[in-house]
């Protein structure tokens, strides 16, 4: 089969599509036809060898292919060949087939395409996980997401929502984006770039909310945006820290936790699918649902072949697109 394999880090040059062995299950996994799998940009950091977990090389990188399952290990019971799944792998998702745990492999409802489900993956469940789980967020709770024009932003402005959110703000960089934001369920904007965010931005959110603050924060971005963000939390509010897109990675006076009664916690959702598998399940199939039920939309995709798979990663790299990019092997 052909499988894309990276020689060394940080040298894409010796890196190419190549012919590999089939890949055999071990007894508690399951290899899947790889019919779509995201490009992330976290596939780009790994392969610069900068990741926090460093793949034994060569590797075939991929997070999140779905296909049909071509064969399951012994002790996989919940699985068998023609399934067709979402599969959590950390690495092996840019190949025509990839091996996945069979518990981190997802059953797909009729409703979730191949497409769709590889366009939902890693920026869903860590929006769900940090919302559900680290936030727990209650009906009627009041959100604000920082950078919510990316791919986990838009996926915690939808889920908000779905979830039973009262009001949603979206942290954006220019007012012009707000109004793609709206049919993904943002009730209003806070700007989250620009000087003096940490007035800026609370009074902001003070003024959205009478004088309250949000309930639940989700933040991808960090920096100057979190310093005023933590400011604009409500009393017993819960702030996530999800990443730090603004490059800033921000420190925390922990009186404020003490004098405002809050809560900052982070996550990282690759702990939660090695750790906590039945709540990797039970969060996928929240999500599958609520998209089954015409409650979520998937993100637009830009489909490439797998040999095109370095131009898919220079568009990525570029930034110059907001679709997400799907390996079609
Ligand atoms: N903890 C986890 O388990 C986990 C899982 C997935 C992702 N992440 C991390 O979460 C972050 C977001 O991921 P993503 O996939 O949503 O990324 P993405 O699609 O590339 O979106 C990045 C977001 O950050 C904003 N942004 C970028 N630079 C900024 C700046 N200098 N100032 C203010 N805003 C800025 C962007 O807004 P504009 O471009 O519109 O300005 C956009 O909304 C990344 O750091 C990623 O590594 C963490």
């Amino acid at each position: 089969m052909r499988a894309v394999q990276i020689h060394s880090f940080g040298d894409l040059d010796t890196a190419g599509l190549e012919s590999v062995d089939v890949p055999l299950p071990a007894e508690n996994e399951v290899v899947i036809d790889v019919a779509a799998a995201p490009v992330n940009y976290v596939d780009l950091v790994t392969m610069r060898g900068a990741y926090q977990f460093r793949p034994t090389l060569p590797y075939t990188p991929g997070k999140g292919p779905a296909g049909h399952v071509s064969a399951v290990g012994a002790d996989v019971h919940h699985l068998k060949v023609g399934d067709r799944v979402l599969g959590m792998a950390e690495y092996g998702g840019y190949a025509e087939k990839c091996v996945v745990r069979g518990d981190q492999a997802y059953l797909l409802p009729d409703a979730v395409g191949f497409h769709e489900a590889a366009t939902m993956s890693l920026a869903f469940d860590t929006a769900w996980m940090s919302l559900v789980d680290r936030g727990r967020l209650a009906p009627g709770d009041s959100v604000l997401v920082l950078g919510a024009t990316g791919a986990v932003g838009g996926a915690a402005l939808q889920l908000a929502k779905a979830l039973g959110a009262s009001t949603v703000l979206a942290g954006i960089s220019k007012p012009s984006q707000f109004a793609e934001l709206t049919p993904l369920g943002a009730d209003d904007f806070v700007v989250q770039s620009g000087p003096d965010l940490r007035n800026s931005l609370r009074d902001r959110v003070l003024e959205l909310t009478s004088g309250r603050g949000v309930d639940v924060v989700i933040d991808a971005i960090g920096g100057d945006a979190f310093d005023g963000a933590v400011r604009a939390v409500a009393w017993r509010g819960r702030l996530v820290i999800v990443g730090f897109a603004a490059g800033r990675i921000p420190t925390l006076k922990m009186n404020y936790p003490m004098l405002k009664n809050i809560e900052v916690s982070g996550i990282q959702i690759s702990d939660y699918r090695k750790r906590a598998p039945d709540m990797m399940a039970k969060c996928f199939q929240s999500i599958f649902d609520l998209y089954s039920q015409g409650r979520l939309t998937a993100p637009g995709a830009k489909l490439f072949a797998l040999e095109d798979w370095r131009e898919a990663l220079e568009l990525l790299n570029s930034r110059s697109t907001r679709s997400r990019l799907i390996l079609t092997p």
